[in-house]
């Protein structure tokens, strides 16, 4: 069973074993992700981790006002394919809502199938392409973005009679 669990600081240490297989040229620095940790009112990082404990994946996200960006999401190799990335995404997802975000979008590389598959059938549609956004400006990025259905009105209304019903 795989768990998420929020992000700390011992676990940066056994994420950066994997931080350049997985990004490469866009790898983070662990300083970089103690900053991102620092920064608890606007992000959220989460990881994932096996029955051991044993670091999986990992994955972050930044809300500002209605507007959520996935800044990172992971899964160490042997673990891929058995559905944590998709796991990670949609609690990161679903905390961009709490937050009271409306839209989230995040940047990818065109050629990277597997994470545009994961994206899309989480609902996030390509939105537009950022020029130049890797590899010192000669690359692009596609930006894809979902929005979040607010809850139903129905929904809504009957919690809002439920209240209003005399006593
Ligand atoms: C992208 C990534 C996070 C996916 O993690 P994962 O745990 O393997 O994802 P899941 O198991 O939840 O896969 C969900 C779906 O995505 C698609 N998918 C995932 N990996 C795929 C691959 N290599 N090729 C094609 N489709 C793939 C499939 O549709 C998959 O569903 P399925 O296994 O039922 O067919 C992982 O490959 C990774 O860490 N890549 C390197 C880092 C990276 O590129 N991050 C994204 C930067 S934008």
């Amino acid at each position: 069973m795989t768990s998420i669990v929020a992000m700390a600081g011992r676990h940066v240490h056994e994420l950066m074993r994997f931080e350049q297989e997985l990004f490469g040229a866009e790898a983070w620095s662990a300083d970089a992700y103690r900053d991102e940790l620092a920064d608890q009112r606007h992000r959220r990082y989460v990881v994932a981790v096996d029955d051991e404990g044993t670091l999986v994946g990992w994955a972050g996200v930044r809300v500002l006002a209605d507007e959520g960006e996935i800044l990172t999401i992971g899964v160490v190799p042997a673990a891929r394919r058995a559905g944590i990335g998709t796991l990670l995404l949609t609690t990161l997802v679903e905390e961009a809502g709490r937050r009271g975000a409306r839209h989230v979008y995040l940047e990818v590389r065109p050629d990277n199938a597997a994470a545009l598959r994961l994206y899309e059938r989480e609902g996030f549609l390509a939105a537009g392409i950022r020029r130049g956004y890797y590899d010192n400006g000669r690359t692009d990025a596609v930006i894809m973005a979902r929005s979040l259905t607010p809850a139903p009105p129905s929904m809504v209304d009957a919690v809002r009679s439920d209240a209003e019903v005399p006593e």
